[in-house]
């Protein structure tokens, strides 16, 4: 990919184009070995060698980012009062970071977090039907008879009925704890199906969103950045 010299540095996340431009002027920065005083100079993302400061910086297009969710942050980029997922990340290099898909705020778990608009689009269009598994434990016995009713898809007050949705019981009582698979994002989709079954769910975790697991050594709130195996497996 080739782009100006004062982008490339600014998308590497160090500083604003104006600020770059300033440093790019004074000779801070090289371009194969010589000082290039230039902002527009182009450069080759694959090809050309950029110092800054001496420093190597290496051009990543993508970067990807599994956070652990944890609740009372929101999925947003920028929110006027509340801590938003992004926050969260602090050694992001790019600006243009999004949440792929959206959690409740009181939701935990598996949340993607990455600049790759079309793998992002892949991963929520309706018509791809990608898995997306969660942990839910909910008030109220959990049945058989709940297992087929998400199995047939269920009416939760939308146009359509959901898709056939998988249901695990992992423990049944007045708290039931259980696995719950879903092929569409539907708003507060699990909370919405539950609530059909007369259900509440009282805690609700992402664990799986297609082939990307969530790393249970993640506390809530940590994060790291994806494997070259993931971003392989998820593109
Ligand atoms: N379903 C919900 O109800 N909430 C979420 O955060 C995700 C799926």
């Amino acid at each position: 990919m080739k782009l100006r010299l004062d982008k490339f540095l600014a998308d590497m996340g160090y500083g604003t184009r104006s600020g770059i431009k300033k440093e790019i002027t004074k000779g801070s920065v090289t371009v194969n070995g010589t000082v290039t005083k230039k902002p527009e100079t182009k450069i080759d993302t694959e090809q050309d060698r950029v110092c800054f400061h001496g420093e190597e910086a290496a051009y990543e297009q993508y970067e990807y980012f599994m956070l652990n969710k944890p609740e009372g942050v929101v999925c947003a980029t920028s929110d006027r009062r509340e801590r938003t997922v992004l926050d969260l990340i602090e050694d992001k290099k790019r600006d243009d970071l999004f949440p792929v898909g959206r959690l409740d705020k009181d939701t935990e778990g598996l949340l993607l977090v990455t600049n790759n608009g079309e793998l992002a689009h892949r991963l929520l269009s309706p018509k791809k039907h990608v898995d997306k598994v969660y942990f839910a434990r909910v008030r109220g016995t959990v049945t058989d008879e709940d297992i087929k009713q998400f199995s047939e898809g269920m009416d939760i007050g939308d146009e359509k009925k959901t898709l056939p949705a998988g249901l695990r019981i992992l423990s049944s009582g007045e708290i039931s704890e259980t696995e719950i698979t879903i092929r569409e994002g539907r708003f507060h989709q699990v909370k919405r199906m539950f609530a059909a079954a007369g259900k509440e769910v009282i805690y609700l975790k992402r664990l799986r969103m297609g082939p990307l697991i969530l790393d249970e050594s993640l506390a809530p709130g940590e994060y790291r950045r994806l494997t070259d195996k993931e971003v392989a497996e998820l593109c």
